[in-house]
């Protein structure tokens, strides 16, 4: 149960800022049906990332990384997004939100219709593959009959190169632009709103960091603890949906829980 003051002091935070950063993890989407990484039980757990330098080391560590992921992806085959990835691609359609940066590779804030200008994904995408030589675009309808019948690793259609999930495995160097980008975002925001992460992985993990020295106010919506708690100015501790349903941000007139927000 979110407590209800906690809901109050989210809705405010957020009603009374107009350059809004929102930071999401892993729990966001656990209500879309998308295992996050680190919640005890976790069938990530089963199938961990295969690192990046093994990915490239082998053909059998490609193999075991391509099984895996559409393993996982099964797992969560049709997600949704959830209502809060709805509020939040609004908060970004409204210009509320001046820029939405996401840990996920699940793509849901795409289907959630956060404009992809205002979106920045750290850890890459799941829902496509990329050679790692050339950068050429695969799609994994494509690749995966093909895996299937051959067990072979997919190889580039265009230079032979290996391909990968567009994900950023550990080990993997991070998306410089969108970095920058984030990076820019977090030292212009008023509010950095965090929302489903346990904020243990770097570089992504500096940025609520990066916006409280930048005068940004830091709001963390998490069930469980983090190691950013006592840098935050607010901590809405419990599960996503509840800490927002029912919160209307329509402005000003409208001072807190409306009928049916969400
Ligand atoms: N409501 C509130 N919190 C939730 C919910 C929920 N419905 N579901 C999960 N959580 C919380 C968990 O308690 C956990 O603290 O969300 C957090 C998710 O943390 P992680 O599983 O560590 O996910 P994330 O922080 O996104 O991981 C960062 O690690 O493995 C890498 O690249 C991967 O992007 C990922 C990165
Ligand atoms: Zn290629």
């Amino acid at each position: 149960m979110v407590a209800p003051a906690l809901r109050l002091a989210l809705h405010d935070a957020v009603l009374a800022s107009r350059r809004l950063v929102i930071f999401t993890g892993a729990g966001l989407s656990t209500e879309s049906g998308v295992p996050d990484f680190r919640t005890p039980g976790s069938p990530w757990t089963a199938n961990k990332p295969i690192p990046f330098e093994a990915f490239i080391a082998s053909a059998e560590a490609r193999r075991e990384a391509w099984r895996r992921k559409f393993t996982m992806d099964d797992s969560f085959a049709g997600a949704k997004p959830s209502p809060v990835h709805r509020l939040l691609a609004d908060f970004v359609r409204e210009g509320r939100a001046i820029g939405l940066v996401t840990q996920n590779i699940d793509g849901l804030h795409q289907q959630a219709g956060t404009p992809a200008e205002k979106l920045v994904e750290l850890h890459g995408n799941g829902t496509y593959a990329t050679c790692l030589d050339c950068g050429m675009r695969h799609e994994l309808h494509v690749i995966r009959p093909v895996f299937e019948a051959t067990g072979r690793a997919p190889r580039c259609e265009d230079c032979d190169g290996p391909v990968k999930s567009a994900t950023i495995s550990f080990g993997q160097r991070m998306p410089e632009a969108a970095m920058r980008q984030a990076d820019r975002w977090s030292r212009e925001a008023d509010l950095f709103l965090v929302i489903g992460s346990s904020l243990v992985v770097h570089p992504a993990a500096q940025l609520p960091l990066v916006a409280k020295a930048n005068g940004a106010a830091l709001v963390i919506v998490n069930r469980e603890q983090t190691p950013l708690d006592p840098a935050a100015d607010l901590v809405v501790r419990g599960e996503i949906g509840e800490a927002f349903a029912g919160l209307s941000f329509q402005e000003p007139k409208d001072r807190g829980l409306a009928p049916s927000g969400l």
